[in-house]
């Protein structure tokens, strides 16, 4: 099943679209470059253009110098404002401390999110950061871009903002850095009416969702995570734009245990890729591992010398549940015991694949440490198809958000909700009956609720009833 958009695309053509021309865009030689010298003095942060690794330093002074020699129509916000992000910075460096103020309110109509507001402490000295709006735009599944679109944004954003830009916030989105506010709604039309694009999620509400880069180009996918991401994303529009929860929740989509997005520790609603049959072996291919003749881990241990591939050391011992040997030279995993950890596919891709039931395990209530104490996700559903029209993944997502927009205090995360409830409680309201895959080990203490129901004569009692028996 292929990644199909359910809405044509708008194809963009960078050619039509394109606000500079080639002269515009390289209007500064490396020589210029070289003798460039910012407008403030930023002893320290010159430092950082030192080193083997790509410099932000550097970065920012080739934008300030490009925009300097842009003519003054050329842009819509002030010139100078990379140079006063970085003067700005380096008084940062000095003092220590922040300087920019609290919060920041700010955003386009319609919508609830997806601008991050921000003002400079220091706006006579630094005039042109005085306004320094983020935008987040919605990235596409996995960041996959063709160069059309992003020089579409590229000119966009040298015309209406700063220039700069995080390819990627943590969350997924394409984050624009610095504009004014006058400039948000023309940024916000221009991404919606030239390239097709909407902006991301912020406050409480869902936020952009995320995925790795799945059956685009990973032999390990248990299911389409591009399709689902997408899907979830269009379908749940109006959650991500205007706000409506308790707090934030996240979305990420994990092919398989190997966590490349790491939806487990970054999301409160984690899908991770499966299978529930057994994993796929090419024993031809395992005699080449053993004879040397391929390369462990898609050999991505070749930096150092470590002796000859020994399938007993680096795999059969390595098995978390030791279920795996080796009988006769061939590799034999009982495959009722494997907890589908991928170490073994990991180690020998060519010969080992995850089985072909595939489907996802869903874990909820991964949050960082504020307020309760940081969360990994817990395990609620162990298995699931995932399969378009994906209705039975939404059926669970809306009974849990039902719970936790009823339940959830202010500003608590699901995470928290889940801890305060107690699992057996969330899990009966969500309908779902408890199984031992949700527990790591059974609770030690024996402080236990029970029903009224479940416990023989209930709990109204007389208590000369027992007095007739024990006396006082
Ligand atoms: C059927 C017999 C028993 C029942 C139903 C019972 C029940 C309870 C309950 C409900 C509590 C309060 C727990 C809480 O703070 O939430 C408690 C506390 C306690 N029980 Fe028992 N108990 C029983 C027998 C015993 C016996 C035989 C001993 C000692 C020889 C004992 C020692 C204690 C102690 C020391 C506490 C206080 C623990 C603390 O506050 O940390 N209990 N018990
Ligand atoms: S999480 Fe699994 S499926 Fe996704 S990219 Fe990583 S290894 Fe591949
Ligand atoms: S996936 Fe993990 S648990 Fe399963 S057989 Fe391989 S090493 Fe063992």
């Amino acid at each position: 099943m292929p990644f199909e958009p359910k809405e044509p695309q708008k194809e963009i053509k960078y050619q039509e679209t394109r606000i500079y021309s080639d002269e515009e865009l390289m209007n500064y030689t490396e020589e210029e470059l070289k003798n460039f010298k910012i407008k403030h003095d930023i002893p320290d942060l010159e430092e950082l253009e030192k080193g083997p690794w790509p410099s932000f330093v550097a970065d920012a002074k080739q934008e300030a110098l490009h925009r300097r020699k842009l003519a003054d129509d050329r842009m819509l916000i002030d010139r100078d404002v990379v140079e006063d992000m970085l003067g700005q910075l380096q008084v940062s460096f000095d003092d220590g401390e922040t300087h920019w103020k609290h919060g920041g309110i700010v955003g386009v109509f319609g919508y609830g999110g997806g601008v991050i507001g921000r003002y400079s402490d220091l706006p006579e000295k630094y005039p042109s950061i005085a306004h320094f709006h983020t935008i987040r735009v919605n990235q596409p599944a996995s960041k996959f871009y063709n160069s059309d679109f992003l020089r579409t944004v590229c000119d966009m954003w040298e015309y209406r903002g700063s220039g700069l830009m995080n390819l990627h916030g943590s969350t997924g989105d394409l984050v624009l850095l610095g504009t004014t506010t006058e400039q948000l709604e023309p940024i916000f039309f221009e991404l919606t009416h030239v390239l097709g694009q909407d902006i991301g999620g912020s406050g409480s509400n869902l936020r952009t969702p995320s995925c790795c880069i799945g059956k685009a180009r990973c032999e390990f996918a248990c299911y389409d995570t591009q399709d689902l991401c997408y899907e979830l994303t269009q379908y749940y529009q109006d959650e991500l734009h205007r706000p409506a929860f308790p707090y934030k929740f996240k979305f990420k989509f994990d092919g398989c245990p190997n966590g490349c997005v790491a939806s487990i520790a970054r999301s409160d609603m984690s899908f991770i890729g499966t299978w529930r049959d057994d994993i796929r072996i090419d024993q031809d291919a395992v005699k080449a591992y053993i004879a040397g003749d391929v390369v462990p881990n898609g050999g991505a241990h070749k930096g150092r010398d470590w002796g000859k591939f020994d399938i007993q050391k680096e795999v059969i011992d390595l098995c978390p549940t030791k279920c795996m040997s080796l009988v006769d030279g061939e590799l034999v995993i009982d495959n009722k015991e494997c907890t589908r950890c991928m170490h073994c596919i990991n180690v020998m891709p060519k010969a080992l694949k995850p089985g072909k039931d595939t489907g996802i395990s869903i874990l909820l209530g991964a949050k960082a440490p504020i307020l309760e104490g940081a969360q990994m996700a817990t395990l609620i559903v162990p298995f699931m198809k995932a399969e378009p029209p994906y209705d039975n993944i939404k059926e669970f997502i809306e009974k849990v958000w039902e719970f936790w927009m009823e339940e959830g205090k202010n500003r608590e995360r699901l995470g928290e909700l889940m801890q305060r409830f107690g699992l057996p409680k969330f899990l009966e309201i969500i309908g779902l009956p408890p199984a031992p895959q949700m527990v790591k080990t059974p609770r030690e203490n024996p402080y236990i609720f029970w029903k009224e129901e479940d416990v023989p004569g209930g709990w109204t009692r007389d208590i000369k009833e027992y007095r007739a028996r024990h006396k006082r």
